[in-house]
């Protein structure tokens, strides 16, 4: 098993600190049972015909792992993994030279699947399907396609909307898998197995209510698991339990129900300007000052789940456990 993954801006501590993080094996993941369930059968059936495994597409929200699930699968496979992503290649050169370097059985993993420009999408159609390119040389009338023929491989596509690819890139992946928020009690055991990587000592319910309030993402529940650490340290004895918990994520704008600050911003505005709603989706973004993808892909879906907001063809909406939740007084519009 080898990775070449490694980023010239991290330090080489920064790096085994974060590789310590992340699971290597399928057995070490917690959570996502049925992606694993599944990925466990086809790369054992791979291994077994010696061949490289299916082009694999994850789909899910942010923060959930798919770049880890990626790593793991290569690291299963006993393959190297070669990553890029969708806005980093802004010409078919760009794929090609990636693509070049592949040896057989290998992973190349392209994470925002969905930005691909058009051209590099269309060569990775022969890429996937019957591993070659036809790459055009020459210019005007002499222009011609020279055929570049490659090694099996698996494509790792990671998106947060799966709706956004086009069909004939979708189809081409044998293996599509959903990533869905963490339960609970994967949460708690992710803060848990953090929190020994950081030697951070932590008790059984301060592990509960991080987990709790962490938007159902183990990016979200390491991130605060760090800054909870600090507050710890330098406000009690270094060891969190419930009570530091939860002053440290009160003064982190994390509410008990886990929103976030711009959760909560986003909720407030629907409510406060647009009596609930239905308001678009651009109107909401310029109100609270974000890209209108990062409230479309990161907070919405969380905030749907939860029953706090909902899509309508007209708009978003505030549900009543929105009103509630913020103690507005609730008049249903729509009786
Ligand atoms: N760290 C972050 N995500 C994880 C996961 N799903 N399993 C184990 N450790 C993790």
């Amino acid at each position: 098993m080898a990775e070449r993954m490694g980023s010239p801006n991290k330090s080489q501590e920064e790096e085994l600190y974060e590789k310590s993080l992340r699971p290597q094996l399928l057995a070490q993941y917690i959570g996502q049972d049925k992606v694993k369930e599944e990925l466990k059968i086809y790369i054992q059936a791979a291994k077994n015909r010696e061949e490289a495994l299916d082009h694999v597409l994850l789909y899910g929200p942010p923060g959930l792992g798919k770049t880890t699930m990626a790593m793991v699968i290569a690291n299963e496979m006993q393959v190297h993994i070669r990553t890029t992503s969708g806005p980093s290649i802004e010409k078919p050169g760009d794929l090609i030279a990636t693509l070049n370097e592949l040896e057989p059985g290998d992973v190349l993993f392209i994470d925002e699947i969905h930005r691909l420009p058009r051209v590099a999408e269309e060569m990775l159609y022969s890429a996937m399907e019957d591993f070659y390119v036809d790459i055009m040389v020459g210019q005007g009338t002499t222009s011609h396609p020279v055929h570049f023929p490659l090694p099996p491989f698996t494509l790792i596509g990671a998106t947060t909307r799966a709706g956004m690819l086009s069909a004939p890139l979708r189809d081409r992946f044998g293996i599509i898998s959903h990533m869905e928020y963490y339960e609970e009690k994967d949460l708690k055991e992710i803060v848990l197995r953090s929190s020994s990587v950081f030697q951070t000592e932590i008790v059984h319910e301060g592990a509960v209510e991080i987990a709790r309030r962490s938007r159902g993402t183990p990016r979200v529940a390491n991130r605060l698991l760090k800054r909870i650490r600090d507050f710890a340290q330098v406000q009690a004895d270094g060891v969190i339990d419930q009570k530091i918990a939860d002053k440290a994520l009160s003064l982190l704008q994390v509410d008990n129900e886990g929103l976030d600050y711009i959760d909560q911003k986003l909720i407030k505005t629907m409510i406060e300007l647009y009596e609930g709603g239905p308001v678009g989706l651009n109107t909401l973004s310029v109100n609270i000052g974000e890209e209108r993808e990062t409230v479309e892909d990161m907070y919405e879906p969380f905030l749907i789940q939860k029953g706090f907001l909902k899509r309508t063809p007209r708009g978003r909406v505030a549900t009543a456990r929105s009103y509630e939740h913020f103690q507005y007084p609730y008049q249903d519009k729509f009786v």
